[in-house]
């Protein structure tokens, strides 16, 4: 076996650990970490590839520290994640399109993977009370509230290139009494006698997904944006906010005053101090032609007053529009990664191959409102007692492995070589393969293979 790999040629490319560009992957915070799991990368290729940024890095702007986490069981995009609020750290990982790793073939064999940082490993959840109506939704996302309720509106089905897309306009409610047994209850939309109560109020009219959702501490989510439906009547209107209240279970409508801020989907929100929602992005769906540009790229909405405002920005270190992109909230720091550059698209298909993708880091201090490219090493609001050393066994990022084949070849380097060689076979059993390159000890390979 390793003796025809011996014709593999590897070249150095790169000693940075940095992942490749891609959208619509999902993302969780947990401690200082960043993880972003799956994607779709510019080919078109859907990766299950799971990386973390250390956080910590960012206070060093040429040294942004990047690690691979296990894969996910799925090649895995266009889904939802949160974190465990209990403890703070299992990611549940919900819907989304998923297919087999390396092939071509849709595979829904589990609507949520779990993931555990500390492990680090994947589990599967086994369902309890798993209901009937539930069919795989993507393009949307996920709530948690303090006892661990994940609450999820509506979605879009994906069965193949030719489906429907479906979308849905219903409330699914996951309770993870523990992380292998999740109670799952379909809020429907209808008044018919749906477990444990249907939601009243005004259900939205038209169905709507790529909104985001944010969960204010009274229990209301916050919808903002989205593609509606009937799709020629672009987005959900960002004037016309729906909230979903997580304790009666009730729909309203909230009309939003103040600065003109253009509708949008594909964008990001996180909650700051004092109820305000931050977003950022995304694009304008215009004449049945998605990625238009919207502005202005970011505003604020107070939930105390229901106003919009557009913070003035200077452009200095500002990120080209970005839709289908992650964000969190890290301190004072709203943090914008991958994603679409949709700033020179005018309206394109999806899935046109000239949109650009980016695997760029922008933050934006939400103090006053200025991107920048570094944070202080601690910020106040983050305990300082979280350690600068990546956890677990991670080898430095920095160093370049000497492979040296000379006529003399020690036994410790034919150990390495073989250590290599079986490093990269399980890596392609296990890893992306989408961008013929592996890391090994840290260091990045490229290949030019002939089998
Ligand atoms: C950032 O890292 C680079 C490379 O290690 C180093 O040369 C530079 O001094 C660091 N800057 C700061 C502000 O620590
Ligand atoms: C999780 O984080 C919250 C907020 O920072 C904190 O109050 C809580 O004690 C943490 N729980 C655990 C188990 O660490
Ligand atoms: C969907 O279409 C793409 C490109 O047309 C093709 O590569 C892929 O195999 C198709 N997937 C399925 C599941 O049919
Ligand atoms: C998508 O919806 C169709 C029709 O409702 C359903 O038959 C199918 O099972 C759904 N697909 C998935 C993956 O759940
Ligand atoms: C997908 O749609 C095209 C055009 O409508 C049709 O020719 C093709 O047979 C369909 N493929 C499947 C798998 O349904
Ligand atoms: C939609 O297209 C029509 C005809 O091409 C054009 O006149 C109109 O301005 C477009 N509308 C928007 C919102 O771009
Ligand atoms: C974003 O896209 C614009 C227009 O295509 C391009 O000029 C710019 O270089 C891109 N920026 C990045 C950071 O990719
Ligand atoms: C993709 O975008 C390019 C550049 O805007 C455009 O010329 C082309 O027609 C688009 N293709 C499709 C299929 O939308
Ligand atoms: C914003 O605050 C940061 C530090 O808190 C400072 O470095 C930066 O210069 C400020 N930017 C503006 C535009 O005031």
């Amino acid at each position: 076996m390793f003796l025809s790999l011996c014709f593999v040629l590897f070249i150095i490319v790169s000693s940075q650990n940095i992942p490749d560009p891609r959208y619509a992957q999902a993302s969780a915070l947990v401690d200082a970490k960043l993880y972003f799991f799956g994607g779709k990368l510019k080919s078109g290729f859907v990766t299950s590839g799971v990386w973390y940024l250390d956080l910590e890095s960012l206070s060093n702007a040429t040294m942004y520290s990047w690690h691979r986490g296990p894969s996910i069981p799925v090649a895995y995009y266009s889904g939802t994640s949160c974190v465990s609020v209990i403890d703070n750290s299992t990611v549940f990982l919900i819907g989304g399109i998923m297919y087999t790793p390396d092939t071509p073939n849709l595979n829904f064999d589990s609507k949520i993977y779990i993931f555990d940082p500390n492990k680090p490993q994947w589990n599967l959840p086994r369902f309890i009370n798993g209901n009937v109506n539930f069919v795989m939704r993507n393009n949307i996302q996920a709530v948690i509230n303090k006892d661990d309720r994940i609450f999820i509106y509506g979605g879009q089905n994906f069965t193949s290139n030719n489906s429907s897309n479906t979308m849905y306009n219903d409330v699914n409610l996951l309770f993870a009494t523990d992380h292998n047994n999740i109670i799952w209850e379909t809020l429907l939309d209808t008044d018919s006698t749906s477990t444990p109560l249907p939601p009243t109020g005004i259900p939205p009219t038209a169905h709507f997904i790529q909104y985001t959702a944010t969960l204010l501490s009274n229990g209301l989510i916050v919808y903002i944006g989205g593609i509606q439906e009937t799709k020629a009547t672009s987005a959900a209107l960002i004037t016309e906010l729906k909230l979903f209240d997580t304790n009666a279970y009730w729909w309203s409508s909230q009309n939003v005053n103040g600065d003109p801020i253009e509708s949008r989907a594909g964008h990001t929100a996180v909650l700051a101090q004092n109820g305000i929602i931050i977003i950022y992005g995304g694009y304008a769906n215009r004449n049945n032609t998605l990625y238009n540009k919207v502005t202005p790229d970011v505003a604020k909405l107070d939930t105390a007053t229901w106003t919009w405002s557009a913070p003035t920005i200077s452009q200095a270190n500002a990120p080209p529009l970005h839709a289908l992109h992650s964000a969190v909230l890290y301190g004072n720091y709203m943090i914008v990664a991958f994603g679409l550059n949709v700033s020179g698209s005018t309206g394109l298909i999806p899935d046109n191959n000239s949109l650009t993708v980016s695997n760029n880091i922008y933050i934006l201090d939400i103090q006053n409102y200025s991107w920048v490219t570094t944070i202080p090493a601690i910020p106040t609001t983050i305990p300082a007692s979280t350690t600068t050393i990546p956890a677990g066994n991670q080898l430095p990022d920095n160093r370049i492995l000497q492979i040296e084949i000379g006529i003399g070849v020690g036994g410790a380097i034919l150990v390495e070589i073989l250590s290599f060689f079986g490093y990269w076979y399980y890596q392609r059993r296990h890893q992306d393969l989408n961008s013929n390159y592996f890391i090994y000890k840290g260091v990045y390979f490229a290949f030019i293979l002939s089998f």
